[in-house]
């Protein structure tokens, strides 16, 4: 694939970390506040009016973001992915999506919870984005409304999916956390619903990000698991990597009628193929999602520095990148680490 565009500069040497791993993901959070407050990352009690959430004045702005972009996609960037929070909080959005699709060829995807798709999905892809992957993590409201703590319906996210598919942000993934004891029921619920709908669903363990959500293993259904609940009534069959590190494994039903995904990043832990770099919507550059810190973009990019001395910055942090949280768990598990609505999934 065709990485960078004409006008760009040259790509430069490949950029590996100190375990080998090149830099081909980009995760960009564009907010840190949602509408939703899902239990397993912004509980309410933590995540409420006192809680100071970035100040407009803080985020980057469009400019600056892109910014960014022109000096890390000639390091090797594959894919973009647009995060949160919840990245349709973001105004004006489709512009952002716009202005990168002007300097980037490879993949832009977004994650989110769906509540906006209804509106924005058709000025998305407009703009250029590639595809959605939707959070739902049950099929039924009451259990989605204990869930999100929100006035969200299923309803109105399944419409958002509709809305989705219909503009062609295809394919479309569905992730569902899987939690012991809450939506356990919503494994077999979820199959049933999108098997033959030509949206990839797939199970996430619950795991232990940021400092706020009580996990505890007992909480983790593992993905050998999910998979046996899944066999139980539905014929699966594995299937091949769609490329190297994909973080979930695939199964395909043997009837044909699609793919089921499972994301087992507590009991198999991908990191050895980790390639993601996350950006905060503050301009903090976080190489894993478990890191205690990340290191400050913004100010540089405020100032008259060059795209030059950016980019050495860059190529710097993720040349001495040693991150394997998951792999190290035991370890690691008491250091402080960053919220997942602060960096995005
Ligand atoms: P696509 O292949 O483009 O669909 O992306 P993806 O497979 O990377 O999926 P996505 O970005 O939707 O990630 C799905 C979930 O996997 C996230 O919400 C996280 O729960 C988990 N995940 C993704 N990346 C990482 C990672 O780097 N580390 C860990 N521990 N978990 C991750
Ligand atoms: N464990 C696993 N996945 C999580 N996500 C958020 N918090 C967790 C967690 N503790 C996932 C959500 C969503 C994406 C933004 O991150 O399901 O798909
Ligand atoms: Fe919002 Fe997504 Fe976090 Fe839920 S998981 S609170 S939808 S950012
Ligand atoms: Fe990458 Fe860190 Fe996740 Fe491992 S724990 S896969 S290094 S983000």
């Amino acid at each position: 694939m065709k990485r960078y565009m004409a006008g760009m500069p040259a790509e430069v040497e490949p950029l590996v970390d100190a375990l080998q791993r090149p830099l081909r993901d980009l995760r960009l959070s564009v907010t840190d506040r949602c509408n939703f407050r899902c239990r397993y990352c912004m509980p309410r009690e933590q995540f409420e009016k006192q809680f100071k959430f970035l100040p407009r004045s803080d985020l980057l702005t469009f400019e600056e973001i892109v910014r960014l972009v022109d000096l890390l996609v000639p390091l090797g960037l594959d894919k973009i992915r647009l995060t949160g929070g919840e990245p349709l909080l973001r105004e004006s959005l489709p512009a952002l999506v716009a202005m990168t699709r002007e300097r980037f060829a490879g993949v832009m995807a977004l994650t989110t919870n769906g509540t906006r798709l209804q509106q924005l999905a058709a000025p998305l892809k407009s703009a250029g984005l590639d595809r959605v992957t939707v959070s739902l993590d049950a099929m039924d409201e009451p259990t989605f409304a204990q869930l999100t703590d929100s006035d969200t319906s299923v309803q109105e996210v399944l419409r958002g999916i509709d809305a989705a598919a219909q503009a062609g942000l295809a394919p479309i993934k569905v992730n569902c956390v899987v939690q012991r004891g809450v939506n356990e029921h919503a494994i077999l619920q979820l199959a049933r619903h999108f098997r033959s709908s030509g949206h990839t669903l797939r199970f996430i363990e619950y795991m232990d990000v940021g400092m706020t959500n009580g996990w505890s293993m007992q909480h983790v259904v593992s993905a050998a698991e999910i998979l046996e609940r899944l066999q139980a009534e539905f014929p699966l069959e594995p299937v091949s990597p769609g490329y190297r590190g994909e973080v979930a494994s695939r199964y395909r039903y043997t009837d044909g009628t699609g793919e089921v995904g499972i994301i087992a990043s507590v009991t198999q832990p991908f990191c050895r193929d980790c390639t993601r770099l996350r950006i905060s919507a503050d301009g903090r550059a976080f190489t894993c999602l478990y890191a205690g810190t990340g290191i400050d973009l913004r100010d540089a990019l405020r100032s008259q520095d060059s795209v030059e001395v950016l980019a050495a910055r860059v190529r710097a942090l993720w040349a001495a990148r040693r991150d394997r949280y998951s792999e190290e768990r035991n370890e690691r598990r008491y250091l402080p680490r960053v919220e997942m609505s602060y960096i995005g999934g």
